[in-house]
């Protein structure tokens, strides 16, 4: 699921291609935003897109209307929230515990939950003159980013570092990379979550 240009999508798409991802495949991509530059990757990969938009729906009912889709249509056995920045019901968050994973921008616990997304994450990470940022990968609960840990890793914020600078080196250096690599050891069925700590079998 994506909501804007789609480069974590690219990544997981580059290393189905080039790699694979532990025997899975992405089936689907399912936009809330008509003009996302990913639903054109998806397209450019063969991959069927799908736009469901939100306007004008609360998070209960727009996950209603998702849930419509994936139930009748694509049918997933993982959802990967790629850059997707809407928030699901806690109904929707319950029904598929452990079969969503999102990823975002700084080492959770550390600027995340409601309203932080995107550049907002990087410009308070230098507000706050953090020497290192990085990204998680983390199953998704009800609450926001709140969900078990699977992946993390640091990157260093520089002297005089712009909210774009710091967030293209934390894609580069830890997204494009944390998200295939935990797409597929869930493809590999090697995550398990136990007291709500992901454990990850060698
Ligand atoms: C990524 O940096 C992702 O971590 C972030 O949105 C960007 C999407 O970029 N997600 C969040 O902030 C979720 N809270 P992309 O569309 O190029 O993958």
């Amino acid at each position: 699921m994506v909501s804007g240009g789609g480069t974590n999508l690219q990544a997981l798409i580059d290393c189905q291609k080039e790699k694979g991802l532990g025997g899975g495949e992405i089936v689907a991509v399912i936009s809330n935003r008509k003009a996302a530059y990913a639903l054109e990757r998806a397209a450019n990969a063969g991959i069927p897109g799908y736009y469901v938009g939100g306007k004008g729906l609360d998070n209960d009912e727009y996950s209603r209307k998702l849930d419509e889709l994936l139930e009748s249509e694509v049918k997933p056995d993982l959802i990967v929230l790629a850059g997707f920045l809407r928030i699901f019901s806690e109904e929707f968050s319950n029904k598929y515990a452990g079969k969503i994973i999102n990823i975002h921008p700084s080492l959770i616990p550390s600027f995340c939950g409601d309203g932080m997304y995107g550049l907002r994450v990087h410009e308070a990470a230098l507000a706050k003159g953090v020497k290192v940022s990085g990204a998680t990968v983390h199953f998704v609960s009800a609450g926001t980013d709140e969900g078990p840990i699977i992946l993390q890793k640091s990157a260093e914020v520089k002297a005089g570092d712009t909210p774009e600078e710091l967030q293209k080196r934390i894609m580069v250096e830890c997204e494009w990379k944390l998200l295939p690599q935990a797409v597929t050891l869930f493809c590999e069925g090697r995550l398990s979550i136990e007291n709500g700590i992901v454990n990850i079998k060698d």
